[in-house]
């Protein structure tokens, strides 16, 4: 059985945004977008706040299926609500007499069973809450697209960086101030959950931009 996650593009150390599919006890499924972070080439890290129907359904069944998708809607739907049935492909599961599910027109996806929860309250960014922090490993990886691509963050933020930096000249001084506040957050989501060219990237950036006698 497949499991290396180098097979789809994902490597040790590296976040990608994914989208998890569950079935709750009752047999209903849900679907909604996670960061992932990879441990090893088999084991895969998640922070889940609590509240949400992803975490409550993890906790029942202890398992889960990650898809890796660049289809806007698939993001859209999940995050907004869930996606319908008819977006979904079930399965039965090897281990037990339950079924899971997964994306239908997603490049790839993986089952994964839980190795761990640690439950903590956290203050960050968001608001000071219940999350929990969950490693899993994966047992199944089922590659449908050979050009499958896991979705980066910090490429799109890189992008975005780059196309302000090549107007940054020719913009009024309300909109250079708002560039560059757009770029200190591009360069945080970077530093975050970008790969070293990204990181490389965006620190030419910001020397190019001081060397042009912006305050950054
Ligand atoms: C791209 C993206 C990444 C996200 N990553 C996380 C995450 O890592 N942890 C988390 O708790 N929520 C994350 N969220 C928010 C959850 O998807 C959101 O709370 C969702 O409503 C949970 O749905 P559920 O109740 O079906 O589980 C993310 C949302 C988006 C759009």
């Amino acid at each position: 059985m497949e499991t290396d996650l180098t097979k789809i593009g994902m490597h040790k150390d590296q976040q990608y945004e994914v989208i998890i599919t569950t079935i709750d006890k009752d047999g209903n499924s849900n679907a909604a977008p996670f960061g992932l972070r990879v441990l090893e080439e088999n084991e895969v890290f998640l922070r889940i706040f609590e509240g949400g129907n992803t975490i409550k359904n993890i906790k029942d069944k202890g398992e889960f299926i990650v898809n890796i998708t660049n289809d806007p809607l698939m993001f859209t739907l999940s995050t907004t609500n869930t996606i319908p049935d008819e977006y979904l492909t079930r399965i039965p599961n090897k281990s037990n007499t339950d079924e899971l599910a997964y994306l239908t027109d997603a490049e790839a996806y993986f089952i994964c069973e839980v190795k761990s929860i640690k439950e903590a309250l956290r203050e960050d960014d968001i608001k000071s809450s219940d999350v929990n922090f969950i490693k899993s490993e994966v047992v199944e990886l089922n590659i449908k697209n050979k050009c499958v691509k896991p979705m980066n963050r910090a490429i799109h933020a890189l992008i975005e960086a780059l196309v302000n930096y090549s107007r940054i000249n020719i913009v009024d001084d309300d909109t250079q101030k708002y560039f560059l506040e757009r770029f200190l957050e591009s360069e945080r989501v970077i530093k975050r959950v970008g790969n070293e060219k990204e990181k490389e990237s965006i620190q030419i950036l910001k020397e190019d931009l001081i060397n042009q006698g912006f305050e950054i």
